[in-house]
């Protein structure tokens, strides 16, 4: 794997030039980092799932960076999405569409919808316009494990099972996209992510939420119930009654830490905001299962705006394997 320098456009170039030659590499979205292939080459796009040892059951995200590159995707855009694309694109929004025959059947897993989502990094934008084609990209991280927040931990995750990362420092959101099918009536969120749900009802009304369904193949099958998780055991606990022995645990907190001698304490979100929380979620989360402890206990976030994002993925971190 070669790592290449988001700062330097020859570096970006090589990028972009891997990516339309069939190669995949690791890039920084404003989410997390993804790991790209051409969305239009099956051998490229099978190279993820190879990478990621990722069920082939589980459909890809589409990046794009212009409305023809929608076009070429999508085969119709209703009325609530044009809302949406109008209000948070580019972003951490995720939109599931009908697709057009265009899209490969390997992208959506054999559905006739494909998620859809333009990025708001610069990075990415300049990476996918050069490449000059729509870019498939699921997290850049071994399948069901910590999603990656920067260049760091992607090549803790992988060598040379892919051709490069293209390092543009930490994400900002820190959490994946939102995900809201436009193929159900109501439209429905499938996964909680960078944009709240609470923010999506301004714009276009009440919305299911499918995203507390799990199953063995899931509505959105970032839905499949043990995910984004760590080597060590997490429990979702209030760290200050927690019942085991804390001298040889962790704690994943909020904005305050507990009156108790655990072996180490992350808190996320000292001055109490969800997004500085959903930035720091997954290098935290690094960063404890790095110290080979006996637990992570995690303590759950207020659920609303970003909130209900980083719990689903708290959630997930502690579901049975
Ligand atoms: O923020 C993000 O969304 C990041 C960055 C890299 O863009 N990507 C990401 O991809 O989180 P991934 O593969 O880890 O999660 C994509 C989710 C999967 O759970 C998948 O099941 C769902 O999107 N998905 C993809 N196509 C779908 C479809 N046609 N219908 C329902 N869910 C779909
Ligand atoms: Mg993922």
């Amino acid at each position: 794997m070669r790592s290449l320098d988001g700062n330097n456009p020859a570096d970006i170039q090589i990028a972009a030039a891997c990516l339309r030659n069939g190669g995949i590499g690791a890039f920084p979205t404003e989410t997390v980092y993804g790991l790209g292939a051409d969305a239009l080459n099956e051998r490229a796009v099978a190279k993820v799932f190879a990478a990621k040892e990722r069920p082939l059951a589980d459909p890809l995200i589409v990046h794009i960076v212009s409305r023809a590159q929608l076009a070429e995707l999508a085969a119709e855009i209703p009325a609530a999405a044009e809302a949406l694309i109008q209000r948070f694109w580019p972003g951490p929004l995720t939109l599931v569409v009908r697709a057009t025959p265009r899209v490969p059947g390997i992208i959506t897993a054999g559905l006739p919808t494909v998620a859809i989502r333009w990025p708001a990094h610069p990075l990415a934008q300049e990476l996918i316009r050069r490449a000059g084609t729509p870019i498939a990209a699921p997290s850049a991280n071994r399948f069901g494990r910590i999603s990656p927040t920067t260049a760091g931990h992607v090549r803790e995750q992988f060598s040379n099972e892919i051709d490069f990362v293209l390092d543009g420092g930490a994400c900002q959101v820190g959490v994946e996209s939102t995900i809201l099918s436009l193929a159900h009536t109501p439209p429905a969120i499938l996964r909680q992510g960078g944009v709240p749900q609470e923010q999506l009802e301004q714009a276009v009304g009440t919305l299911a939420n499918q995203s507390h369904a799990a199953s063995e193949r899931p509505l959105a099958p970032g839905g499949f119930a043990r995910h984004y998780a760590p080597r060590t055991k997490l429990e979702l606990a209030d760290p200050q009654q927690w019942s085991g022995d804390e001298r040889t645990a962790g704690v994943l907190c909020f904005s305050q830490p507990p009156q108790r001698p655990y072996a180490a304490v992350e808190v996320l979100a000292p001055d109490g905001d969800l997004c500085t929380a959903a930035a720091g979620l997954y290098a935290a989360m690094h960063r404890l299962d790095a110290l080979k402890l006996s637990r992570i206990v995690a303590e759950p976030l207020p659920e609303h705006g970003l909130g209900r994002a980083i719990n689903d993925r708290l959630r997930r971190a502690a579901a049975a394997e």
